[in-house]
């Protein structure tokens, strides 16, 4: 079993067997594709699903360097993401090596189903959003721009960030701002937002934030409580913790899940499970004592982005990666 991870701890950026300049489009510019490319691919014939298409760089970068017979499933909410991959990789649709699914990687088992793929090689995550879902200002993720309170990545949800901002009570919007934005000031500024009402767009919702924060803290706030919205709107934990179960049978023994995390709240998921195959972060053990879980763990700790890349991308500087293999065991998750 190959324990080596290329490029050491860092990634291996400009050394690997692509060249990342290439992949980086005005869509969006994928953050370390070497790593990705060389932990996933065990089977250069096999397939790989990509749960998290965006502009469908990181797929780019497999299918460079998969064989012709190899396939490539490209997963996301978001019809205009499922566009940009297409146009950018239609060679590959039409030869059949890559296939799209407009859908929520939460409903990975049933999108297996659907589109008949099972005993997968590689299954890639990338959390969050693209850069181009950022940069629309009526998508609303972004606190720079003037745009509606909308947040939703695709229309499989009718919940938008208006709504839990301008009808929501105190406390559930505290709870939604503490607990998904990590935000320690939750109170105080569910209190502002609730006496500012109605809160029409994401700068005169900036501006109420930054009335309780100033300062050089202001930026960092203003990130953790645009994510605490986002991440409620979309219901981006469950849709991890779904998936990540999902992977689970629908990997090959030997085949690997890697996932890309920007936050705390979504490495933690991930690494609970990598380490122990349930949320919870608590061992099970057989009766020798032996961890039982569906995994071995190939990063001991997350692999980050070196200075190089982050200065190229700075989307780089909050990633972490965690990858494991599954292992040939009967283990299965114990949480869902
Ligand atoms: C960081 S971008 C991925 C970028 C991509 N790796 C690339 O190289 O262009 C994340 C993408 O995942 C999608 N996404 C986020 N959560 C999702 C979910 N639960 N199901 C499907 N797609 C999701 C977003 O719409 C976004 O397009």
């Amino acid at each position: 079993m190959n324990k080596s991870l290329p490029g050491g701890s860092r990634g291996n950026k400009g050394m690997g067997p692509v060249d990342p300049l290439k992949y980086a489009t005005g869509y969006h510019a994928p953050v370390l594709c070497n790593t990705v490319v060389e932990i996933l691919i065990t089977d250069p014939a096999g397939t790989y699903v990509d749960c998290t298409l965006g502009g469908g760089g990181h797929s780019h970068a497999l299918l460079d360097v998969l064989a012709p017979e190899a396939t490539v499933i490209g997963i996301d909410r978001d019809p205009e993401a499922i566009r940009e991959a297409r146009r950018r990789l239609s060679a590959d649709v039409d030869s059949g090596r890559f296939v799209t699914v407009n859908g929520n990687f939460a409903d990975l088992t049933e999108i297996a189903r659907a589109t008949e793929f099972s005993d997968v090689d590689g299954i890639l995550f990338d959390f969050g959003v693209s850069s181009h879902q950022l940069d629309i200002p009526e998508r609303g993720f972004s606190y720079r721009d003037s745009g509606g309170l909308d947040m939703r990545m695709g229309d499989d949800t009718n919940l938008t960030a208006s709504e839990i901002v301008n009808s929501w009570s105190y406390e559930d919007l505290r709870s939604v701002l503490y607990e998904y934005g990590e935000e320690s000031r939750a109170g105080l500024i569910a209190r502002d937002i609730v006496a500012a009402r109605p809160i029409n767009d994401t700068v005169q919702l900036a501006e109420v934030v930054r009335r309780r924060v100033r300062g050089p803290n202001a930026p960092k706030v203003l990130s953790r409580i645009f994510q605490a919205l986002r991440v409620r709107v979309n219901d981006e934990l469950t849709a991890i913790r779904r998936a990540l179960v999902a992977t689970v049978s629908l990997l090959k023994p030997g085949g690997r899940c890697l996932a890309m995390s920007y936050h705390s709240l979504e490495d933690r998921i991930v690494k609970r499970f990598f380490r122990y195959g349930n949320f919870e972060g608590v061992a099970q053990k057989d009766f020798y004592g032996n961890v039982l879980t569906p995994w071995e763990v190939l990063t001991r700790r997350p692999l980050t982005a070196d200075d190089e890349e982050i200065e190229a991308n700075p989307r780089a500087r909050s990633v972490r990666i965690r990858a494991a293999q599954r292992l040939a065991t009967e283990a299965t998750p114990t949480t869902h």
